[in-house]
């Protein structure tokens, strides 16, 4: 840019501010027409809720526009933060760059619902994912089991056959004289049928400590996994309350979940 063209820039800036100022103020916004909706009085609505995330999941596989969703497959997670305490043992571990594939194959096997609580959200999904496959860059530092690690690197990891349920909770909101739900928690503890894990650099450098640490945790991924998923789901509560709720207060309850 020009240094006449860098002076131009604030006019431009004053001209949209006022553009901005005298637009209408906006109504609630409306769903696109490939979110189909579910009557919450019906007696089969978990039912089309169900139907009805299934034939959204691949549709949001490039993200959408209209829901302020970006895309799920493959999807890109810049930061995610896991930190665990299990008696003696603490460590943390940061996660970036993670693209995951596969998130868009689930099968959703129930929905349970209960939306008549004018207190409370709350919603079960019950999914199975056949495969996940999760690449990035990670930091690390303290001990898994009985491994310490003090790395930076990067990992990939191949899930099959993964089987969850998302607990959704929230609570009503006023905002611009119109209800809305914020989610509370989002919370999942996945069961894996089989997992593989790769890193490099779990050691700085020191490759046979490497092969060594990636050996055991093949071998031994279900203990480790059970001791660290109660803190993934404490990063994954935050990460998926932060992407749902992007859905959640951008469109009335009423308007996501009518009655008929
Ligand atoms: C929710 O409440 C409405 C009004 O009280 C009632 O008609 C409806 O059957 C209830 N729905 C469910 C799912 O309990
Ligand atoms: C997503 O984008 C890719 C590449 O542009 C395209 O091949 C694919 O069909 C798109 N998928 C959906 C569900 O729109
Ligand atoms: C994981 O990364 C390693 C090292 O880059 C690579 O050899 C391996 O093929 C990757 N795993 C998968 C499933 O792509
Ligand atoms: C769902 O989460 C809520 C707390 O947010 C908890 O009270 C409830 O027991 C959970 N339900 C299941 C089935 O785990």
């Amino acid at each position: 840019m020009d240094l006449r063209s860098a002076a131009l820039l604030p006019a431009w800036l004053l001209l949209l501010a006022a553009a901005a100022a005298a637009a209408p103020a906006a109504g609630p916004a409306e769903l696109p027409s490939y979110v189909e909706l579910c009557d919450r009085n019906h007696p089969e609505r978990d039912a089309c809720y169900a139907e009805s995330l299934q034939r959204l999941l691949p549709i949001l596989a490039n993200g959408s526009q209209e829901l302020g969703l970006a895309a799920l497959d493959p999807h890109l997670l810049p930061e995610m933060l896991l930190q665990y305490k299990q008696g003696q043992v603490a460590g943390k571990m940061l996660i970036r760059n993670t693209r995951s594939i596969g998130l868009t194959s689930a099968q959703v096997l129930a929905v349970r619902s209960n939306l008549n609580d004018s207190n409370k959200f709350h919603m079960e999904v019950d999914l199975y994912f056949p495969r996940i496959f999760m690449e990035g860059d990670y930091k690390a530092q303290g001990k898994i089991v009985v491994f310490p690690i003090e790395g930076k690197g990067v990992y990939n990891i191949s899930l099959t056959g993964v089987s969850t349920t998302w607990n959704l909770t929230g609570t009503h909101i006023k905002k611009r004289n119109q209800g809305y739900v914020r989610l509370d928690h989002f919370y999942m503890f996945p069961e894996v049928e089989d997992m593989k894990v790769y890193a490099s650099n779990l050691f700085t450098g020191n490759e046979d400590f490497n092969r060594a640490a990636l050996q055991f945790a093949n071998d031994f991924w279900p203990v480790i996994y059970e001791e660290l998923l109660p803190f993934a789901n404490e990063a994954w509560d935050k990460v998926m309350r932060a992407s749902a709720n992007k859905v959640f207060l951008k469109f009335p309850f009423d308007t996501l979940f009518p009655a008929a």
